[in-house]
C-alpha cells in the first residue's frame, strides 16, 4: 500500500517512523516533510493546502491512504475534497470532514457541541462586534481572571487570560472589531477561569467506534516553571502519572463516550484522531477545548508507546472496524524533549548546521524544523528536533533524553530543562 502523509513536524516524522516499520507499507510520501522524513520515506514538495498538487501526487503514485497531520488542512476540507471526487473517493483519507473539524476550527462550535452533549466544560458565552456592550457586561459579572478565545483558528495564538477586569475589556474590544487575530476574532468566546491541572487524552475514532490511547501532558510555555511565551509546544510526557485508573474512569465516562456519541448523533463525519485538552478540577475532569489532530510534541511520546502496525488500525478507522482492534501499549514512560532555535518562539534564523544526531543511540530523534542542504541538515524552523526516551517512570526517562540532547548541536540552541517540574 502507497501512503502519503501530509505536514512537516515532528509529528509527521513520528508517523512516518511507525508506517515505516509496517510490513504492508510500499512507497511512503511525506508533504512537504523534513530532513528527518527525508530518511524513511520520499518527500514531495506540496503545500499542505495545496489539494490540487496532493490530488496529482495520489493518482500518479496510486496512494491509497493518505494521513494529514495539521488541522488547517482539514478545516480547509481536505477529507471532502477527497469524498467529492470520483477518482478520489476510494482513498482513506486519516481526519475528519470539514463540518466536523469545526470542532477545533471554530471555539464556538465546540462550546456548542460540549453543551448540546452535557460534556462538563467551563460557563461561556459569545460576542460578535454587534455586542461588545454586551461583552463587557458579561466580563463583569465574571471573576477574575478572565479569558478571551478567538473563535477561529489563530495558529496557538488566540486565547487571552487577563487579571484585570479593564485590560479583558479593551482586549475584548480589539479582537472584535480591531480584527486582533484576523477574521479569526470576528467572534470571541469568554470563559469561565477553570483553576486546576492540565492533561490532554487522545482517541481514534472510525466514526462509530473508538480507542483511547495513552494520556500526555505538553509544556507550552518557552521558559523553566512555565514561564514566559506560549509555544507549539517544548516537550511531552506520556503516561500522565495523576491520571490514574480511578480518573481515567471519568475521562471514559463523562468525556469520551459522550464525545463520541455527540459525533454520531450530530452525523458528523469523523475518522481520525481527537486530541482532548482537559483540566482536572477539584478532581473532576473538564473539557478545555477539542483538537482534530495528533498534538505536537505529544504525538512524538505517544506512539512510540503504541506498538500495534500503525497501518493495520488506520484500516480499521477507514473500514469502520475499530471494534477489533487491542491496543498493545508500552507500559513504559515516554518523554519528549524538544529542542527550539535561539529567539523562539519569535524572531529566530534558519539555516545552521545540526549536529550530533548520528550518535544518539537510546533516544530516537524525531526532526521538525529541519531541512538538508548540501547533505547535511540544517535547521529551518523554530522547534528543530525533540528526542524521545523510555523509562520505568519520567524522572529515568526524562535522564536520557537530557544525556542525549548534549549530543545534538546547532547555534543558539535552547531546550527546558524542568520538564515534569509539576508533577
Ligand atoms: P486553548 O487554545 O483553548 O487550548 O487554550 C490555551 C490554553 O489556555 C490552555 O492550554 C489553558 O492553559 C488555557 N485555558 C484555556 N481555557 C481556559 C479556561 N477556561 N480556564 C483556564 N485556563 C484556560
Ligand atoms: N502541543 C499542542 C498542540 O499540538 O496543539
Amino acid at each position: 500500500m502507497n501512503i502519503l502523509i501530509i505536514g512537516a513536524g515532528g509529528r509527521e516524522h513520528t508517523f512516518a517512523y511507525k508506517l515505516a516499520q509496517s510490513k504492508q507499507c510500499n512507497k511512503l510520501f511525506v508533504a512537504p516533510g523534513n530532513a528527518g522524513t527525508e530518511t524513511i520515506a520520499t518527500n514531495v514538495n506540496i503545500g499542505v493546502t495545496d489539494f490540487e498538487k496532493i490530488k496529482e501526487l495520489v493518482l500518479t503514485e496510486s496512494i491509497s491512504m493518505v494521513i494529514v497531520g495539521p488541522e488547517v488542512p482539514l478545516v480547509e476540507g481536505i477529507y471532502d475534497y477527497f469524498k467529492k471526487d470520483p477518482k478520489l473517493s476510494d482513498v482513506s483519507v486519516i481526519g475528519p470532514s470539514a463540518e466536523a473539524a469545526q470542532l477545533e476550527g471554530s471555539k464556538e462550535y465546540a462550546k456548542e457541541f460540549l453543551v448540546k452533549h452535557n460534556i462538563p466544560t467551563a460557563a461561556y458565552q459569545s460576542f460578535t462586534s454587534k455586542t461588545v456592550n454586551e461583552g463587557h457586561a458579561f466580563l463583569e459579572t465574571l471573576k477574575a481572571p478572565y479569558v478571551l478565545k478567538a473563535d477561529g483558528l489563530a495558529a496557538g495564538k488566540g486565547v487571552l487570560i487577563l487579571n484585570n477586569l479593564e485590560e479583558a475589556k479593551s482586549e475584548l474590544t480589539d479582537m472584535l472589531t480591531n480584527e486582533k487575530f484576523g477574521a479569526a476574532s470576528e467572534k470571541v468566546v469568554i470563559e469561565e477561569f477553570l483553576d486546576g491541572i492540565e492533561l490532554s487524552v487522545f482517541v481514534l475514532t472510525d466514526g462509530k467506534n473508538y480507542i483511547t490511547l495513552p494520556t500526555a501532558k505538553d509544556y507550552k510555555r518557552i521558559g523553566e516553571g512555565d514561564t514566559g511565551l506560549n509555544t507549539g509546544g517544548m516537550g511531552a510526557i506520556s503516561p500522565v502519572p495523576f491520571a490514574d485508573e480511578a480518573f481515567m474512569q471519568k475521562i471514559e465516562e463523562q468525556i469520551v463516550k459522550p464525545t463520541i456519541n455527540g459525533i454520531i448523533k450530530d452525523k458528523l463525519d469523523y475518522k481520525g484522531f481527537i486530541f482532548i485538552g482537559l483540566i482536572k478540577v477539584d478532581g473532576e475532569p473538564k473539557v478545555i477545548e477539542y483538537n482534530v489532530r495528533m498534538g505536537d510534541p505529544e504525538t512524538e511520546a505517544v506512539l512510540p508507546r503504541v506498538k500495534n502496525d500503525l497501518l493495520e488500525v488506520f484500516k480499521h478507522v477507514s473500514n469502520q472496524t475499530l471494534d477489533q482492534v487491542i491496543l498493545d501499549l508500552d507500559p513504559r514512560t515516554a518523554v519528549t524533549v524538544m529542542t527550539v532555535a535561539g529567539g523562539y518562539p519569535e524572531a529566530y534564523n534558519k539555516g545552521y548546521e545540526i549536529t550530533g544526531v548520528d550518535t544518539v543511540e537510546d533516544s530516537i530523534v524525531f526532526q521538525a524544523g529541519t531541512t538538508t542542504k548540501n547533505d547535511k541538515i540544517v535547521t529551518n524552523g523554530g522547534r528543530v528536533l525533540t528526542l524521545t526516551s523510555f523509562g520505568n517512570d519520567f524522572e529515568e526517562a526524562l535522564a536520557v533524553s537530557y544525556k542525549n540532547v548534549k549530543k545534538i548541536k546547532f547555534e543558539d540552541m535552547y531546550y527546558r530543562t524542568d520538564l515534569g517540574f509539576d508533577l
